[in-house]
């Protein structure tokens, strides 16, 4: 069942959004070389609290962590650790999530430390591409198989890949409600789209190949070939007219 968020309901995730937002800016902004990230996660979790919310993440299915941190070759769900030092020329991915009033806000994106080889931006820069043509999909009347589409077309194109095992979600008063939002997908098939509804959008990028694998530690996502990957998230709202991104100014 996919809920349609009422008018109060959508003032909570608003705010909800906007905290993760401004977490996740802040985060950016101290990611730099010598960093931990621990350091990060300890950062997030005072931002959080501080504006009156609590990290969404903690505590999820026994997750350890405010946030996430997954670094080069790691898709998503990284650990933050104090032994785990940014180095000049890392990507990492840093997933903010935060409930308020009951409601979640969840966003994600990919920062490069210091300078990176052009077809590692051009990494970047497609991902993020990539999620803004999706949440350009998220309009009445659209499906979910357009969202998909619209990611992967762009993806593929560019030459990379789009992980399959892990998806985008409807979020509300859980961090995790129905539907699921595949990042590949066929046009107009698949659920159709209403005002009031909210996704979280977030298309996983890798430079080779969509296999992914699960590291021993049970969290940590990584591409089976040791290739980069990169991740884009915003918590969006279907309304009669432009979608609105719940979680703007994150990146
Ligand atoms: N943004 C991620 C998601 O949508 C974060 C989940 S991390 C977890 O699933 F630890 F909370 F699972
Ligand atoms: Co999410």
């Amino acid at each position: 069942m996919v809920e349609i968020k009422s008018p109060r309901e959508i003032e909570h995730m608003r705010r909800a959004g906007q905290i993760v937002a401004g977490v996740l800016r802040e985060l950016a902004a101290a990611l730099r070389p010598g960093v931990t990230t621990a350091d990060l996660d300890r950062l997030a979790e005072r931002l959080i609290r501080e504006a009156g919310a609590e990290p969404a993440f903690k505590g999820y299915q026994g997750y350890p962590a405010t946030i996430c941190t997954s670094i080069n070759d790691e898709v998503v769900h990284g650990i933050p650790s104090p032994g785990r030092v940014v180095r000049d020329g890392d990507i990492v991915s840093i997933d903010v999530g935060a409930r308020y009033q009951g409601y979640y806000g969840d966003s994600a994106a990919t920062f490069a430390v210091g300078d990176v080889p052009a077809e590692v931006r051009r990494l970047l820069e497609v991902t993020r591409e990539s999620l803004y043509a999706a949440i350009a999909e998220a309009r009445p009347g659209r499906r979910l198989g357009d969202i998909g589409h619209a990611v992967q077309r762009l993806v593929e194109a560019a030459g990379f890949s789009v992980v399959r095992d892990y998806a985008g979600h409807g979020i509300g008063r859980a961090m995790h409600e129905d539907p699921q939002v595949p990042n590949y997908g066929t046009p107009g098939t698949g659920l159709r789209l209403r005002p009031g509804m909210v996704l979280a959008i977030e298309p996983m990028v890798n430079a080779g190949g969509y296999e992914v694998r699960v590291d021993p530690d049970g969290w940590t996502v990584r591409t089976m070939d040791g290739s980069l990957s990169a991740h884009f998230e915003h918590t969006v709202l279907v309304t009669e007219g432009e979608p609105e991104i719940l979680t703007a100014g994150a990146f």
